[in-house]
């Protein structure tokens, strides 16, 4: 086993967070990176290379978050700062017709199976709430069928019960508590959300039964991963697939994390479901900011300017440099026959593997759940979580921040909320799983 890299005070990364405190809340742009999640501050990160950061004290650390994902291909890719320098080099943006977008399209289209046209945006969100804006136009009905624990964005409608609560608020299956994630959302937004259980199917008949001929959409992530990590119970998309259809409800599927991370074509691939549309984001940017919703010509042609279109303006969509990356990227992940896919699933599989024996050894109750490139800890004595409930209710999240930020000491980065998920890129390699098995050994001796 190699040395486990201990990392040294981080006084400089304090007195940085200190400083950021006076302008930006909580000294970040995102509440999912500042002190609430890493109590009492964030590591301040100043450079990356392949899969290694350093922070502004200096230390190293072996990221296995890899920037919640989108570095699919690890920090600064020569092809990918080569793509971006050269499209830099030329003119960062036109906001106008360029090749660079034709070639990110080509290869994008080539790759997803339900792709016969894209528009691209620039996040996730931006993503799913065109998605929305398609299925409504194309329905003519107002409803979204939204899963309890599914993140998708920001975006109004899709902020209800996307975070953890105490198992005592979630109300039953059969009728769930309707738990906004913030304020400022006019409740009557909420009139067109369908809320129900994942990963259950009596639930799932039940509310198609009840609501599906009013539904424009309902929008799913393929394997969960906003309450760790969640797959699928064995033919639950399938189903959903089924019902959907049958109501004339459209499908979204939600793959901003999962895509061009499990499969060429992601988890409609791996899955064998054909989505009506589906949204991406994360690591089809390889590190830039990037969204996209795909689907049939019949669906997207919605979007062509005239009467009735789906409106969608955006001055940043297609950014020139983002799509030269991208297209960089996805060359790097079709060559030789989607060799990067086989390494992201076997480096996964190691990682995993070997945690379940660290644990073991340890005698400590947790699961390591998922497969390949994506899987989280949870610490339970259950055998499984395996939805929303079983997340709020039987993973020890509080020993998981301290597990995580043992692991910080121990020069592995990672975010300290079990809602997140540990990402391998296609950087990743074996010293890196054995750099985490050791460090996780020494974590879990400490934490005893
Ligand atoms: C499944 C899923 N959909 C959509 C989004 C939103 O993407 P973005 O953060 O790029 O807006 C996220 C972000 O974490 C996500 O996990």
């Amino acid at each position: 086993m190699p040395q486990t890299l201990i990392t040294h005070r981080r006084t400089r990364s304090e007195q940085w967070y200190q400083r950021a405190q006076e302008l930006l809340i909580e000294g970040v742009n995102s509440p999912s990176r500042g002190s609430s999640v890493f109590s009492p501050a964030p590591v301040v990160l100043e450079r990356g290379r392949g899969t290694q950061v350093w922070d502004l004290d200096g230390n190293q650390y072996t990221d296995f978050m890899m920037s919640f994902g989108a570095l699919i291909h690890g920090h600064a890719h020569p092809a990918i700062v080569k793509a971006a320098s050269e499209a830099l080099a030329q003119g960062s943006h036109f906001a106008s017709s360029t090749p660079a977008e034709l070639a990110a399209a080509e290869r994008f289209c080539r790759m997803v199976p339900s792709a016969e046209a894209v528009r691209f945006c620039n996040t996730g969100t931006e993503a799913t709430m065109l998605a929305l804006r398609l299925a409504r136009a194309h329905t003519g009905r107002n409803k979204l069928l939204k899963f309890e624990g599914h993140y998708h964005g920001w975006y109004d409608p899709y902020l209800l019960n996307a975070h953890s609560h105490p198992p005592g608020k979630l109300g039953t299956p059969q009728a769930p508590a309707r738990i906004p994630d913030s304020a400022g959302i006019p409740a009557r937004v909420f009139d067109d959300v369908v809320l129900a259980p994942w990963n259950d199917f009596e639930q799932l008949e039940r509310v198609m039964g009840e609501h599906g001929d009013s539904l424009a959409a309902a929008i799913t992530e393929p394997i969960m991963a906003n309450m760790g990590c969640i797959p699928p119970r064995e033919g639950y998309l399938q189903k959903l697939r089924e019902l959907t259809s049958r109501h004339g409800v459209l499908l979204i599927l939600d793959e901003v994390v999962t895509g061009f991370r499990y499969a060429p074509g992601g988890c409609q691939e791996l899955f064998g479901i054909t989505p009506d549309l589906s949204t991406f984001g994360k690591a089809l940017g390889a590190g830039f900011p990037i969204g996209a919703v795909a689907g049939p010509r019949s669906l997207l042609e919605a979007l062509r300017w005239g009467d009735n279109m789906v409106l969608h303006y955006g001055t940043f969509n297609g950014h020139r440099m983002t799509m030269q990356v991208v297209a960089a990227s996805l060359e790097l992940l079709e060559a030789h026959r989607g060799a990067a896919f086989r390494r992201l699933q076997a480096t996964g599989d190691a990682a995993i593997a070997g945690l379940r024996q660290v644990f073991a050894r340890h005698g400590t109750a947790a699961v390591v759940q998922g497969f390949g490139p994506m899987f989280q800890v949870y610490f339970t004595e259950r055998d499984a979580i395996r939805d929303y409930r079983d997340y709020c209710a039987y993973a020890d999240k509080a020993k998981y921040a301290r597990f995580v930020h043992a692991l910080l000491e121990r020069g592995i980065y990672m975010s300290p909320s079990n809602g997140l998920h540990w990402i391998i890129s296609t950087a990743h390699g074996e010293s890196d799983v054995a750099a985490l098995l050791s460090a996780a050994d020494s974590a879990c001796s400490a934490l005893q």
